[in-house]
């Protein structure tokens, strides 16, 4: 058994085959007559009534291509929360741990809790205007038999920190919990727009790590709640599959997710990552050196803005400039604002202009950047 089968329920090991329940159609013979559906008689013909096919081989064999892995090694999951909540279902119970680096983002910890589990948090090192993970810490507390540890998260790049981890600490940690009892999940929503190397290829040297990535920010689309998970291990993905609920893209969402995903898309997909990254430093330049502002260094689309009134920069700038920004009340990091990079340098400008205004205006503190730090 491997290991990360080893970590899954013992109940769900063995599960029915959802070919018992499951939505194909088996026969070789195919009906005229579908009297196995209970629908309504004006929109049964408006093409949504059959169940949707279960792991599309379509959406599959697209997002094996576009992650460059073979489709053995991907599961379909519903964005990237049904990916976390899958996996906190499958390993977590109220006597196992779940282990993150904070400020990170808050699913890991609430799906946790959900399963009852405990969690457990190492938090991340600030130097200068990044992090850096403690890989030592880390891998105390998740070697600790104490805590029992069954996940581990890494959020690379990282919500809302914006930070991408030096490759070195992450296979260090990979490397030290090789041979432990702990499912290692690197959660790569960002990594397009990063334009850095994803984990995936190192899949089959790892087989407890597990790799997430979703269509939610590559290509803004989080309204399909398409996603995925990769693994090197085809056993634990076959549990993955049969463990219900099971989860479906609906039809509406498999053919929007082709769409994007087609190949002669990939180019102008890619070209928009250049893009935000070059807005990015210079609306991140301007911000530290013209308005004094402490901004975090990101590997994303969005920047990081250390304030001492974040409540009052949320909502000064939704009142008067009408500009919305991450609502600092769901970042699980204090004295912060997150300010997504606007599509074009005049947005960008607005943003300056506005944040200008409130200085201004207001009795506004915004701390000077500190280089000394
Ligand atoms: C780091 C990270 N992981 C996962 C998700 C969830 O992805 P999805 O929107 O596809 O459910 C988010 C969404 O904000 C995220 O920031």
């Amino acid at each position: 058994m491997s290991r990360l089968v080893s970590l899954v329920h013992e109940h769900l090991r063995e599960p029915n085959s959802i070919e018992l329940r499951g939505t194909a159609d088996n026969s070789d013979i195919q009906a005229e007559t579908f009297l196995n559906q209970n629908v309504n008689l004006v929109t049964r013909n408006w093409g949504y009534a059959a169940y949707p096919e279960y792991q599309n081989p379509e959406l599959l064999s697209a997002l094996s291509s576009i992650y460059n892995v073979p489709e053995e090694n991907l599961m379909i999951t519903q964005g990237g929360e049904g990916a976390i909540n899958r996996l906190s279902e499958m390993f977590c119970s109220k006597d196992d741990a779940v282990l993150t680096h904070g400020p990170t983002f808050f699913s890991y910890q609430d799906f946790a809790q959900k399963q009852g589990a405990h969690t457990l948090d190492v938090p991340l090192i600030k130097t200068g205007d990044t992090y850096k993970l403690d890989t030592k810490g880390i891998v105390n507390a998740a070697s600790d038999k104490n805590y029992n540890v069954k996940m581990l998260w890494i959020c690379n790049p990282n919500n809302p920190t914006g930070t991408y981890f030096e490759p070195h600490q992450v296979f260090d940690i990979l490397e030290r919990l090789k041979n432990k009892d702990v499912a290692v999940i690197i959660d790569e929503a960002y990594i397009e727009i990063s334009g850095k190397k994803s984990m995936t290829e190192h899949i089959d040297k790892y087989p407890n790590m597990i790799v997430m990535r979703t269509l939610s920010k590559a290509y803004s689309a989080a309204g399909l709640r398409v996603g995925a998970i990769i693994s090197g291990d085809t056993d634990f993905l076959d549990i993955a599959r049969k463990t219900p609920p099971f989860y479906s893209a609906s039809e509406p969402s498999v053919t929007a997710a082709l769409e994007l995903l087609d190949p002669s898309k990939q180019e102008e997909v890619q070209e928009s990552y250049k893009k935000i990254r070059a807005l990015r430093r210079a609306l991140s330049r301007s911000i530290s050196n013209e308005l004094n502002i402490k901004v975090d260094q990101s590997d994303t689309n969005f920047l990081l803005l250390h304030v001492d009134e974040p409540e009052q920069v949320y909502t000064s700038l939704i009142k008067q400039h009408k500009i919305k920004v991450g609502d600092p009340n769901l970042l699980s990091i204090g004295k912060s604002v997150r300010v997504s990079i606007g599509e074009s340098l005049a947005t960008n400008l607005k943003l300056l202009e506005s944040l200008q205004d409130l200085r201004e205006q207001t009795s506004l503190e915004l701390p000077k950047f500190d280089h000394t730090n």
